[in-house]
């Protein structure tokens, strides 16, 4: 691929990026998280950092996490100002970003340059919760009592094993409020569209585990800082990333290190006999190659047990070209749609039950989890 062509294809990931996570109909409190990754794509030192890193390290998101956490350290003003932290609310955002944020690229262009070359970019939002919940109102409509088994695949620094100790508010033409009342994460969804089958409690969670091929440690200091500095500067996912990083490290969950496809079976093999088992993963098996994607979904009959997997990712490939559900499910028109326009989570839902496999792509989502629209079952011919 040309120098230009790495340009183009970088700026065109970082506008998807922009467009996915706020849309024209995004809560304002979005906008700074849009202007920076159009700032990326529009700025020349921004997009020669971003194209100078391998295409496999997400360079539009790594490079705006290299930005926060230098940001973060080096405290410049006025840039600094404009990015939220933990309680600060959303700082107002002017025409002063663009300048701000360009000098500050010129100036420490050399550092940035090496942030991205130590680091990968590691999001992990909390958020996405809701969106496995409203599945799990799916998955144990038939049996709420069941006690489920969560596997956390690719799970970061295990924010999402933590499911059942968080709160949920869900906001459309009527609003639930699922979870611990007394938790310090508060996680908000607006409902788009449809009518998810929000449970009316966390289904019991009888034993959890994470696996990741990097599994973090929030009780490290440089590892929280850097986890930080990958959120989007969005103040609600910067406050619940704060609030659930402290919930994590009061209940650790047991997280495995290793490759999700060859450690799943070892893992689930020692989890109780007597759960559900229920696999979860969010923003990961969009990032797996295509025929490891069918190595995992392979295995699932062959585990010898009843289960199921809840996914969040956008379609493969990732990008406005995405078709594939990473489930292999049928996909509907509308994620399609959704997938172009900007990146999407596509919620899909895929049952092992006596070994048959079967299976439906019940939702979208934003991918900070700001907002979920359920599709409609589709008719039988
Ligand atoms: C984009 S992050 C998503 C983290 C979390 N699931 C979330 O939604 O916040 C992807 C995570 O998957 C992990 N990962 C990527 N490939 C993996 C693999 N083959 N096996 C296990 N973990 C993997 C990465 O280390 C990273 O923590």
């Amino acid at each position: 691929m040309s120098p230009d062509d790495v340009r183009t294809r970088v700026r065109d990931q970082a506008l998807g990026i922009a467009a996915g996570w706020s849309p024209p109909d995004a809560p304002p409190t979005w906008a700074l998280t849009a202007e920076l990754f159009r700032a990326i794509a529009d700025d020349d030192v921004l997009l020669d950092l971003a194209a100078a890193i391998p295409p496999d390290r997400l360079p539009p998101l790594l490079l705006s996490a290299a930005v926060r956490h230098l940001a973060a350290r080096e405290a410049p003003d006025p840039l600094a100002r404009y990015f939220p932290t933990p309680g600060s609310g959303q700082p107002s955002l002017d025409d002063g970003f663009r300048p701000a944020l360009a000098a500050f690229a010129r100036e420490h262009a050399d550092t940035l340059a090496g942030l991205c070359a130590a680091h990968r970019y590691q999001m992990n939002e909390v958020g996405r919760s809701a969106d496995v919940l409203a599945v799990l109102g799916d998955v144990t409509e038939g049996a709420p009592d069941r006690p489920i088994a969560l596997v956390d695949l690719g799970t970061g620094a295990g924010l999402g094993l933590q499911l059942d100790r968080y709160r949920y508010h869900y906001a459309g033409a009527e609003t639930v409020d699922v979870g611990d009342p007394d938790s310090p994460v508060r996680l908000t969804c607006t409902i788009r569209a449809g009518d998810p089958p929000i449970p009316t409690t966390v289904p019991t969670i009888a034993a959890r585990v994470g696996i990741d091929v990097e599994p973090l440690d929030l009780d490290e200091p440089d590892v929280r800082d850097w986890l930080a500095a990958c959120i989007p500067p969005e103040t609600g996912a910067v406050d619940r990333f704060a609030a659930a990083t402290a919930v994590v490290r009061t209940h650790p969950a047991p997280l495995v290190r290793g490759d999700l496809v060859d450690t799943v079976a070892k893992v689930c093999a020692e989890l109780p006999p007597e759960t559900l088992l229920v696999l979860v993963d969010t923003y990961v098996h969009v990032f797996l190659p295509d025929d490891e994607r069918a190595r995992f979904r392979d295995l699932l009959p062959r585990l010898g047990r009843d289960l199921e997997w809840i996914s969040v990712d956008p379609l493969v490939p990732l990008g406005p070209e995405g078709r594939e559900s990473v489930q292999g499910l049928p996909v509907p028109e509308r994620a399609v749609e959704a997938c172009r326009a900007g990146v999407t989570g596509v919620v899909g839902r895929l049952s092992v039950r006596d070994g048959a496999v079967s299976g439906r792509v019940l939702g979208l989502a934003h991918p900070g989890a700001a907002w979920l629209e359920w599709l409609d079952a589709p008719q039988p011919r």
